[in-house]
């Protein structure tokens, strides 16, 4: 009884319905609670299996749900790898197979009645039995599949479905990501008239201004057969909220097109997401309503001019994001709610288009794109990717025995989403080269449907496509392809800014890129959020479990960790910058001395009567002068001057640098987001900061002398009020007393490491192996002291190095302790390398201190609030910031150095009594953490770390770039920190 055929390549269905568009009807849903048995192979599932009812050795399952996640089979994330022998199209035989069974009720008299059971996703190939009848087969994951079953339905029904883990589609079904198995999306019943609209085609064409649309439509009808059809009729009617837009009855037949002509339409755009209601209803011969669907449709124009790619007529930018379908508790199930939580969450971080990556979702998830309004590149469920491990990446992309399955996949996704308006282009897929195989699916999606354009990276040459598709180019790459104007397709960056762990960098410089050429047209973030499961420890403690947490072999450890999203959908710093960098309101210096800003509006359709500005004058935290106004009158892609009288402000009140700051947020409520959600924050210097920290400047204090006491190993200055230890044979400084209190357990100590990024992962080798930068330790050679002013200067001398390295750093420290108690600290650090051996770049420069626990309150003059590195700070402004020691703190799933915070000015600490404060000339980094570098670096997972009774204080020089290097470019020169030489000079007072 059992049909083999999940891993016979020609037989992608039996009895499957061909595929049509999604729409409203009313359907009874089956989710709930299903009785599963599982087997680890097909082989071993006997006809009594299919035939009986389940009794008592059968256990529940949820429907939908992965059933990895429910607790059965093997959890597995693998990248690229195929967990079997690639011997296409074989499947292993000890094949994990999932046995399904559903009694449900039916009260409705099915006389005239066509019922149809729909799978809107099943992973990854299933038969269908209802009441011990075979229904059909079908295989493709991502992807509807409907069965006719009114024949076989009777009031009281078991549905059986047999759903294999692994199928000859597996082959198609590389994605990088958790291999998921089971009924993972919705069942739906539905039934109808035995005559009813089967499948409806919807498209428009604007006249050359795009003012009047014609609304054309395909209909298809079906069940005509049974009737006879004379004066039965299809009405068709557009609807906006308030009014009819366009209305008529037809004949009815098999294939009904008609067309509504010059209609006065409000066009469809992501940022005006104009949806009309679309019914068609079906009536017979005495006028009774038979058959009814609804949609919503909304009217625009994709097409690609002379290398661009415009809607209703204008270039857009796609500030976009890849999206994989993911719950950190339920894996590729997930509920409308999540989806639109998703939706809201990209509307509100300026986000405005999504890929998803690497598969069709769920059809709601299109709706949602549709109301809201996000450009949709939707992809087919197709990737080889495993293949490029062999000698033959081709292999059955080439191969024509593979064509019908290729050509599956690609139908049944744009028969399904072809009137979704937010879809603006097909994707063949993902990663599979490029051959025979691609161009036929490229012709049957231009056949359904010749209104969009195609999508493939894979298809270097643009042969099948329209656009030029690539994935984490170099910002020098992106220039020469916007440099090439000749001959070629507009260009998508489908895939950039790997959002791995902390990063990614550059955002800002590749935005700066997109909008310098017009062949250029932004590009999808990869990806929205991270693939981690939940999972709490023993000890109660949350952690995320990511490849290889499960014992799977083999796997890509935490690949799939890289999205702006942590899994509980907070969102990562990486989602904060991206948000201020596309944010579509942008400001710029025009003439300072007069005060001139311009305000540039970069949404591609709507002026910016929604938002409002506020400006403010601050100095260090204080507000000088502020302002609010309304953006009424700036059109969509113009600018506009804005005059602020700079002049009347006394800029002695501060010596800190003053700045404007210029808040755009909405005026009104709008579908995505409340009234005063912020769009973007930009702050200009405006004057700036005197130089404030010269020692010279301390007050002169007469109050105590400073006594010395000196050891043999160590050198104590004792002021009235502090009590300063240094150790004269490390030559640091030991322990920082204060009032009785030690403040400090341990001094500046030079470093030039940090716990490895992610973006690190391919530099690490030679961090570690060949300089041993994890390894440099300070060899004191000079240790001395001597009267300063009113204050003693104690100076060392030491060689910063690693093992085996003739390169170092000759350091210089310079403690300058007045009789307060206060310390200015200089250090120099000169590169030795006469053989210019060294060639790497550095992860940090910088020294670290050890604080007392109760240390926790902070505050800073500096960027902030959120953590910022060298490129990643166009979100993080120059500002007086305040946090909590775990604040500062970025709960990365996969450990690594975070909470930088740059740009500083000044620091403050304190406890209750107690505060510390550190001021530079220059600008300088700090974090703080009650961890060690170190825990970071060793911890694998959130819940290793352990706190420590300690404050671990950095104060840096400099920190290198993040760059996206863990499947992208390095850092951009410019963000990467050479072995510099370097001053660096800080003050230490305490109060
Ligand atoms: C791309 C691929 C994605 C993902 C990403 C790395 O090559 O298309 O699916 O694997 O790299 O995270
Ligand atoms: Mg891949």
């Amino acid at each position: 009884m059992l049909r083999e055929y999940f891993n016979d390549l020609n037989i992608l269905e039996k009895n499957r319905l061909a595929a049509r568009a999604y729409f409203k009807r009313p359907i009874k849903n089956l989710k709930g609670m299903w009785n599963f048995k599982f087997f680890d192979s097909p082989k071993r599932i006997t006809e009594n299996v299919i035939l009986n009812k389940a009794d008592q050795s059968w256990e529940t399952i949820r429907v939908p749900s992965c059933w990895q996640l429910e607790g059965y089979g093997q959890m597995h994330y693998t990248d690229l790898y195929y967990q079997f022998p690639l011997a296409p199209p074989l499947v292993p035989i000890i094949n994990p197979t999932g046995v399904y069974k559903k009694e449900f009720n039916l009260n409705e008299d099915l006389t005239n009645k066509e019922a149809i059971l729909r799978f809107h996703g099943v992973d990854s190939a299933f038969a269908v039995y209802l009441n011990q009848k075979f229904i059909g087969y079908s295989q493709g994951s991502r992807m509807i599949s409907e069965f006719k079953i009114d024949p076989f339905l009777k009031s009281k029904n078991e549905l059986t479905i047999v759903v294999y883990k692994w199928s000859d589609g597996s082959y198609l079904e590389d994605q990088d990501m958790w291999w998921f198995s089971g009924i993972f999306r919705d069942v739906e019943l539905e039934i109808t008239d035995q005559v009813n609209i089967w499948d409806y085609k919807f498209k428009n064409k604007f006249d050359q201004e795009y003012k009047l649309a014609d609304a054309l439509f395909e209909i298809k009808v079906r069940g005509l057969e049974f009737i006879d059809k004379k004066n039965w009729t299809l009405r068709a009617i557009i609807k906006d909220q308030n009014s009819v837009l366009a209305e008529a009855k037809f004949k009815l037949k098999e294939k009904i097109d008609f067309k509504f002509e010059k209609l006065v339409v409000n066009k469809w755009t992501a940022e005006t997401p104009n949806l009309y209601q679309m019914k068609l209803e079906i009536y017979d011969a005495e006028n009774n309503l038979r058959d009814k669907i609804e949609d919503k449709i909304g009217f625009r124009e994709i097409k690609i001019k002379n290398n661009k790619i415009l809607l209703n007529g204008k270039k857009i930018m796609f500030r976009g994001v890849n999206r994989h379908e993911f719950n950190q508790d339920t894996g590729r199930t997930i509920t409308k709610k999540e989806m639109l939580d998703d939706v809201l969450m990209m509307k509100k971080n300026n986000i405005n288009a999504v890929r998803t990556a690497h598969y069709p979702n769920s059809v709601y998830f299109y709706q949602l794109c549709d109301q809201y309004g996000l450009y949709v590149i939707d992809e087919a469920d197709l990737e080889c990717h495993g293949f490029e491990l062999t000698s033959d990446y081709k292999k059955i992309t080439v191969d024509q025995a593979w064509e019908k399955a290729f050509i599956d996949r690609i139908k049944r996704l744009v028969e399904r989403d072809k009137n979704r308006a937010s879809v603006l282009i097909w994707s063949l897929g993902n990663e599979s080269e490029y051959g025979h195989n691609f161009k036929k699916m490229a012709q049957v999606a231009k056949n359904i449907d010749p209104t969009r354009p195609l999508h493939y990276e894979g298809d270097k040459n643009t042969e099948s496509t329209d656009i030029y598709s690539t994935m984490y180019s170099s910002i020098e790459k992106l220039e020469e392809i916007g440099r090439n104007n000749n001959n070629t397709k507009p260009h998508i960056h489908c895939e950039y800014a790997h959002a791995m762990g902390n990063g990614p960098g550059s955002l800002q410089d590749y935005w700066n890129i997109y909008e310098k050429y017009e062949r250029l047209h932004g590009g999808f973030v990869w990806e929205w959020v991270d693939q981690g499961i939940r999972t709490v420890d023993k000890n109660g403690n949350l952690y995320y479990k990511y490849g290889g947490d499960y014992g799977e072999q083999p796997h890509n450890a935490n690949f799939n960790l890289d999205g702006l999203l942590f899994p509980d959908r907070s969102p990562s710093p990486g989602l904060i910058e991206y948000k201020q960098v596309i944010a579509p309101i942008k400001f710029k210096i025009v003439n300072l001395e007069a005060g001139i800003f311009s305000i540039e509006n970069k949404y591609n359709f709507i002026d910016l009567g929604s938002y409002k500005l506020d400006w403010e004058i601050k100095s260090a935290g204080k507000i000088y002068k502020s302002n609010t106004t309304n953006l009424r009158g700036i059109k969509a892609g113009e600018s506009q001057d804005i005059i602020i009288n700079l002049k009347n402000i006394d800029y002695n009140k501060s010596k800190e640098a003053y700045y404007i700051y210029f808040t755009v947020s909405l005026k009104e409520t709008q579908k995505w987001a409340e009234i005063g959600h912020l769009i973007s924050r930009e702050a200009f210097e405006i004057k700036s900061k005197q130089k404030h920290i010269k020692l010279e400047k301390l007050k002169e204090d007469n109050t105590g002398e400073i006594v010395i006491e000196k050891n043999s190993d160590t050198l104590k200055l004792n002021t009235k009020k502090a009590e300063i230890i240094f150790d004269k044979i490390k030559g640091n400084l030991k322990s920082y007393s204060y009032q009785g209190e030690e403040v400090l357990l341990s001094g500046p100590q030079f470093s030039c490491w940090r716990a490895p990024i992610d973006n690190d992962m391919y530099i690490l080798k030679e961090w570690k192996e060949k300089y041993f930068l994890n390894l440099m330790k300070n060899y004191n050679e000079e240790f001395s002291y001597k009267q300063k002013n009113n204050g003693i200067l104690v100076k060392t001398k030491s060689v910063f190095g690693g093992p085996n390295q003739e390169w170092f750093y000759q350091l210089e420290s310079e403690y300058w302790v007045d009789n307060q108690g206060r310390i200015k600290f200089k250090f120099i650090g000169e590169l030795r390398d006469p053989a210019g051996v060294m060639q790497t770049m550095l992860p940090r420069i910088g020294f670290d201190y050890q604080l007392h626990s109760s240390f926790t309150q902070f505050s800073w003059l500096g960027r902030g609030p959120h953590e910022n590195y060298s490129d990643s700070k166009t979100s993080a402004l120059i500002d007086l910031y305040e946090k909590k020691l775990e604040e500062l703190y970025t709960p990365y799933p996969y450990p690594q150095t975070n909470g930088n915070r740059s740009d500083l000015s000044w620091l403050e600490i304190s406890n209750k009594s107690k505060k510390i404060k550190f001021s530079s000339e220059n600008n300088f980094n700090f974090s703080a953490h009650q961890y060690k570098e170190s825990d970071f670096e060793k911890s694998k997972h959130l819940n290793d770390l352990k706190a420590r009774d300690k404050i671990f204080l950095k104060l840096d020089y400099k920190q290198n770039g993040l760059g996206s290097n863990s499947c992208g470019p390095q850092q951009l020169s410019k963000h990467r920190l050479k072995a510099v030489n370097f001053i660096f000079e800080l003050k230490m007072e305490v109060e």
